[in-house]
């Protein structure tokens, strides 16, 4: 079932009483097919007022509850994230306690950290570069290792000794994109990794049509295990997945991997009139 909120309206995290049950629910399968799909749907004319509404949302995140509270951030690659990083560390610089919060990638392509393909370049260049954030509260995947497979397993252990000690069971929020061809964070269609169960961080070769084939990827384990979801999905070529993941989920996810992703408490997709063909209200 879906719960649509159309347009830029400003809303409540009122779901977030649902947290404590949705965490119970770690028992069963994590794939994401937990019966009930809470997702909400925001639609806008353009990219930018998709990343002004997402931006907004994310500074709302990142202010709740107590400023002290560490809270751990996943990050996309892709191309649309990056109006959203700009707003981030512009209009929301100054609002935003960057102390508690703790950068992460969702995923990275196995390249240097100067690689115009890095996506912890991207960030760096869109985001951190201009943000108060201590240099420990910042996370890259360590692609200097010997194989995809060494960064996979080690930022698998950094990422589990963080939540052992907080004690939580996952990320408090995972910004993710989608692929034209239903892809997100590294999961692509068809890959052994969309059949990982154990494993929170992944090592995946993309499909040749990718950018960067050596990849190391939040696996749906981790990401199905975080507080909430933010999927950013701009332009006509994303329209068949988005809209097969809006009309039918479990349908979807025999083809497209983003349908399988679902956060404990919110999963909320900002997309622009292009990706769902039909204006915003
Ligand atoms: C990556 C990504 C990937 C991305 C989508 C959408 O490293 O390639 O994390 O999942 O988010 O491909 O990319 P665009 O925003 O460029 O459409």
């Amino acid at each position: 079932m879906h719960r649509r909120l159309v347009g830029g309206s400003k809303w409540r995290d009122d779901i977030a009483l649902s947290a404590s049950i949705s965490i119970h629910k770690l028992s069963g399968p994590l794939l994401g097919i937990r019966g009930q799909y809470r997702s909400m749907l925001h639609v806008f004319p353009t990219l930018d007022a998709l990343s002004e509404a997402a931006a907004q949302r994310v500074a709302e995140l990142l202010t709740s509850e107590e400023p002290d509270r560490p809270y751990l951030v996943a990050l996309s690659g892709g191309s649309t994230p990056k109006q959203l990083h700009t707003l981030l560390a512009t209009t929301y610089r100054d609002e935003i306690p960057w102390k508690r919060v703790h950068l992460f990638w969702g995923d990275e392509r196995w390249v240097p950290h100067q690689s115009p393909d890095s996506n912890y370049r991207m960030a760096d260049e869109t985001l951190i570069r201009d943000i108060p954030l201590p240099f420990g509260n910042i996370h890259p995947v360590q692609t200097g290792l010997s194989t995809p497979l060494a960064s996979a397993e080690a930022y698998e252990r950094e990422i589990n000794t963080f939540l052992r000690e907080l004690d939580r069971p996952g990320l408090d929020l995972v910004i993710l994109g989608m692929g034209d061809d239903g892809h997100t964070a590294s999961l692509f269609p068809g890959t052994p990794v969309l059949h990982e169960r154990h494993r929170l961080v992944a090592a995946m070769e993309a499909p040749p049509y990718a950018k960067v084939k050596d990849r190391v990827t939040f696996t749906y384990p981790l990401i199905n295990r975080s507080r909430h979801i933010l999927f950013l999905a701009a332009g006509e070529k994303k329209r068949e997945p988005l809209t097969a993941i809006l009309n039918d989920r479990e349908e979807a996810l025999k083809q497209y991997p983003a349908a399988g992703v679902e956060g404990l408490v919110t999963t909320e997709w900002f997309v622009d009139e292009a990706a769902v063909g039909r204006k915003a209200a």
